[in-house]
């Protein structure tokens, strides 16, 4: 087991420390191997189990977590012959009320995911009931607890965690003593799982989740978390028990561990300041990012930043190794110096040494791939225009057709256009009118999530593909240099996507063959695992690597930089690029967001943030520029942020 800091009672067991963290957490590099860990350790079990003759009594969890652990448990059972058959579960919790046919219901979902691959018995199969007359819930829930009790107790218990700490549906303030009961859902959970319903209106109010007791009582627990859950593990493993945040309770626990990927780890102090828990290599990113924490920890420029300073924040060890705290300082302020520019481009006829981008080739050919039609101008809109104002070749490669983000009011009023400008003009309007009344038919009677017609599903891409090229025209692009790929994997009309496939990647070589690229901007959302924005970054990796290998001369000379999307911005000492924007560049980039107009306002799917696109553009890049200007450099109106990708 690895070793780990451990407190009780205020007191810190000094043989164990190699990290602040009071759970044992194994990191790995992907969702994937992190979840072939678990599902091995699940099958051990379960061989273990049967080779003594006793069932095997899991608990089991939803959402998008544990999706890629059934995954793994399917094909073990498919190919390396695991059985189920004496494996007993029960699942965490269910929406209440909710018919456990309907797809979003969570008896559905792990019968999608697992139940209806393996050979496990049905009878087998316990998932809390959330269709029961509200009267029977409290006699469910007791009957719940017994049964899990007169099997002996759960074996092994398989958690995520919410944002806010919770684990099952227990919620922020759940007693320790709590027991399997239908609970009120906290307004954070229900905003967050909205992606699964059409919006938030339709997700219900209540659950039924087993109780914080009942989960303390499993022999062993394993929580996973991939993706943006650092700041929530970071809580979780490294402060102290509190019911607010209620898998912190699983500090009390003998023998649970956390399972995560190295997204998840980033806010823990081993890896986030790693200097504070043992030695580190103080390369110049590391020393970056030592100051720079220090700097806003201390609310002092980085020039001001003394030894006292140093030694207070336990970077004393920097000053022995690297010298006088004034250097260090100066090498830092450069650093965050020179990442400035308003040359995204890199400057024609100068000669710049630490100039971000190279000047040669100039003009360049750029290439900005934008996973959804509008995130371009929302994520880079301010870069994208200097590019093209100073001469560049830009053009944009639009990977996904993000037409299930159009709601059904704007087909029926586009549909209403299209009859009415054809009448308008004399052309016969049969066909549209015909078309306007499916639609209007079929989305009277739609059904919660249910999945649109073929054409709704095309008017809706229609109508944000217009949206965009409205956008590359304000921008004043070349209409040649707009490429809509609509990649197969998103187009599914629902809210989980198809994996990556061979036809995505051929698609985006195609295109990047055809533009032979000096530069690519995309979406570097790698904290995202489950989201479009990962599929699209991982597709272009894939094609950028197969084009490496087949020896194209050009990819030698293409740089790649990597934006965030519309929810995060990167660490302020990892931005290697920042593109400043005046206030009128600002305005302009907002109207620039403002084309898509299907996407303001209420949009489905719209995500725990209900702010606008443009003010989250806005409140990001004006943030960026305050953190530089906090850290004492020049204070811009707002500054875009890149990383780059070497492969
Ligand atoms: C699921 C459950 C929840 C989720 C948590 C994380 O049965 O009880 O506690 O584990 O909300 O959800 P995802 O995995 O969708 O981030």
């Amino acid at each position: 087991m690895q070793k780990y800091a451990k407190m009780e009672n205020h007191k810190l067991n000094i043989d164990l420390i190699d990290s602040f963290e009071k759970i044992p957490v194994k990191i790995f590099t992907t969702p994937k191997l992190g979840s072939a860990y678990v599902a091995a350790e699940i099958a051990s079990l379960i061989k273990e189990k049967q080779r003594i003759g006793e069932p095997c009594v899991l608990g089991l969890a939803t959402g998008s977590t544990p999706i890629s652990l059934y995954a793994e448990l399917v094909r073990l059972h498919k190919e390396e012959g695991l059985s189920f058959q004496q494996v007993i579960t029960f699942n965490l919790d269910e929406y209440y009320p909710l018919e456990k046919e309907a797809l979003q219901s969570y008896w559905s979902f792990m019968h999608r995911h697992l139940f209806n691959h393996v050979d496990i018995d049905p009878a087998n199969i316990h998932v809390p009931k959330g269709e029961l007359p509200k009267e029977e819930v409290k006699k469910h829930c007791l009957a719940y607890e017994q049964l899990i009790d007169s099997l002996g107790g759960i074996d092994l218990q398989i958690l995520g965690i919410g944002n806010n700490g919770h684990i099952g549906f227990n919620e922020p303030g759940s007693s320790i003593f709590s027991k399997t009961r239908m609970v009120s859902l906290d307004n954070s959970t229900r905003i967050a799982n909205a992606y699964e319903f059409q919006n938030i209106s339709q997700v219900p109010r209540m659950a039924i989740t087993m109780g914080i007791n009942t989960i303390l009582k499993a022999k062993r627990v394993l929580l996973m978390a991939w993706g943006m859950k650092a700041p929530i593990i970071a809580k979780t493993v490294e402060g102290h028990v509190t019911e607010q945040i209620p898998a912190s309770i699983l500090q009390q626990h003998n023998d649970c561990s956390f399972i995560i990927d190295e997204n998840a780890a980033a806010e823990l102090t081993r890896i986030k300041s790693p200097w504070l828990t043992g030695e580190c290599e103080w390369t110049p990113q590391m020393i970056k990012r030592a100051v720079t924490q220090m700097a806003l920890k201390m609310n002092k420029p980085i020039l001001s930043l003394t030894t006292h300073d140093y030694n207070e924040n336990g970077l004393g060890d920097l000053l022995v190794e690297k010298g006088e705290a004034y250097d260090i300082n100066l090498q830092v302020y450069y650093l965050l110096r020179d990442s400035i520019t308003g040359w995204p481009g890199g400057k024609a006829d100068a000669v710049i040494p630490n100039h971000p981008e190279r000047t040669e080739p100039h003009p360049k050919r750029c290439l900005i791939f934008s996973p959804h039609p509008d995130d371009d101008i929302i994520s880079m809109g301010g870069t994208f225009m200097r590019l093209h104002d100073q001469g560049h070749e830009v053009h944009v490669g639009y990977q996904t057709s993000g037409n299930i983000a159009v709601t059904d009011e704007f087909v029926t009023r586009f549909l209403d256009f299209a009859v009415g400008f054809e009448e308008q003009f004399g052309i016969d309007n049969n066909k549209s009118q015909h078309i306007l009344s499916e639609a209007r038919s079929f989305i009277d009677h739609k059904k919660t999530n249910q999945i649109d017609t073929p054409e709704i599903r095309s008017i809706k891409g229609l109508i944000r593909r217009c949206e965009a090229k409205a956008t590359c025209r304000y921008v004043g692009l070349k209409e040649e240099n707009i490429h809509f790929l609509n990649l197969p994997f998103y187009e599914t009309g629902a809210v989980e996507k198809k994996p990556m496939s061979e036809a995505d990647i051929l698609i985006t070589m195609e295109l990047l063959k055809k533009i032979k690229p000096h530069q690519i901007f995309c979406a570097g959302d790698l904290a995202d695992p489950h989201g479009t924005h990962k599929v699209c970054l991982d597709i272009i990796f894939e094609s950028m690597h197969r084009l490496k290998a087949s020896g194209e001369k050009w990819i030698a000379d293409c740089w790649v930089w990597l934006y965030k999307g519309a929810w995060q911005e990167w660490d302020i000492a990892e931005i290697e690029m920042a593109i400043p924007m005046s206030p009128d560049q600002v305005m302009k980039k907002r109207f620039g967001i403002f084309i898509h107009q299907s996407q303001k306002d209420m949009v489905p799917f719209q995500g725990s943030d209900s702010r606008e696109f443009w003010q989250r553009a806005e409140d990001r890049n004006a943030n960026t520029a305050k953190l530089y200007a906090d850290l004492g450099l020049t204070k811009y109106a707002a500054l875009e942020a890149f990383v780059r990708w070497h492969y």
